[in-house]
């Protein structure tokens, strides 16, 4: 049974098939194709944080595959009701792919461990690797090619950054961080990053200036991710150094891409101009994630048949 919690659940190989069913779906959705892969199967959508891009990205694109979803909301009292193996277990009598979407990365791993059915990670604390799978393919689908890219990420080591990191290994993208002392990536992190992704070429550092020198694209997220709203007085000051401004745009290359998975805090993490400047992939990339989740969807069930 295979899930995708992590980047490290999949190899180079796998992330380059889903890739070329990712280019594959889109191209026919443009040209008004929606071919039904998968009739009859259903998927169930299980959120304990808010969420529009990967909600709504999942539902279409499995209602464009010919299958449907449902949005498990507050009724089914998952994590309160019953215990998770037993929530997971009948859950599975259901449907044919989950996604789960938790606060705690422990908790997919739980469901995971239960589950008789692909689990699709959509976001922990730890990890969204559906987000970085749509985000390399929007730089590869605008270079041409992800050889020889490089991203810099500014901002906090969270979640968004720590799968564009092992995408970045598993692709050979070279990936450069700056983030202020404290939120940075986590030795324990550093340390499976480089077993699983040897090759990566990586620097981190405090200065923003130097992790976007001859970067293609450069990103950044929110300084308090979801759960994470008390601290955000704190983080505005320790992340004041640290915002995607044209200052910052300038010191890369010109034709450097401004990325954001989205909801961003306009004015704070980013300015208006870079958002919404020439060089922002933003909306690409939020596209991007139905037409790349079509494409795990695509590999995660079509390997079951
Ligand atoms: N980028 C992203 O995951 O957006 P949502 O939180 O709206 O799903
Ligand atoms: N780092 C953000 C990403 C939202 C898509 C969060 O976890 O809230």
């Amino acid at each position: 049974m295979r899930h995708l919690l992590t980047l490290n659940d999949v190899t180079s190989d796998e992330i380059r098939r889903i890739f070329a069913l990712t280019e594959d779906l889109k191209e026919k959705f443009l040209q008004g194709i929606r071919e039904p892969l998968f009739p009859g199967r259903v998927m169930a959508l299980v959120f304990e944080k808010q969420s529009l891009r990967t909600r709504v990205s999942f539902q279409a694109g499995m209602a464009h595959m010919g299958g449907s979803s449902m949005m498990l909301g507050a009724d089914v009292g998952f994590g309160k009701r019953e215990r998770v193996d037993d929530f997971t277990r009948v859950l599975c009598e259901f449907v044919d792919v989950i996604v789960m979407r938790c606060k705690h990365h422990e908790t997919v791993e739980q469901v995971a461990k239960y589950a008789t059915c692909p689990v699709v990670n959509g976001l922990t604390d730890q990890a969204h690797p559906c987000q970085a799978l749509a985000d390399l393919f929007t730089i590869q689908e605008h270079y041409g090619s992800l050889e020889g890219t490089k991203l810099a990420w500014v901002g906090d080591a969270n979640n968004v950054a720590t799968s564009l990191a092992i995408g970045c290994g598993r692709l050979g993208v070279e990936f450069s961080i700056a983030s202020p002392k404290g939120y940075q990536f986590s030795s324990e992190f550093l340390d499976s990053l480089h077993a699983q992704c040897p090759d990566l070429k990586f620097t981190a550092t405090e200065d923003p200036f130097e992790a976007v020198q001859n970067a293609s694209a450069i990103y950044t997220d929110v300084w308090a991710s979801m759960g994470q709203e008390g601290e955000q007085e704190q983080r505005r000051r320790d992340f004041a150094d640290y915002q995607v401004n044209q200052k910052l745009m300038d010191a890369a290359p010109s034709e450097a891409l401004f990325m954001h998975c989205l909801p961003a805090k306009r004015g704070e993490e980013v300015t208006d101009e870079v958002l919404d400047g020439p060089n922002s992939a933003v909306v690409q990339q939020a596209g991007n994630r139905m037409h790349a989740q079509k494409g795990v969807l695509a590999w995660l069930l079509g390997a079951q048949s």
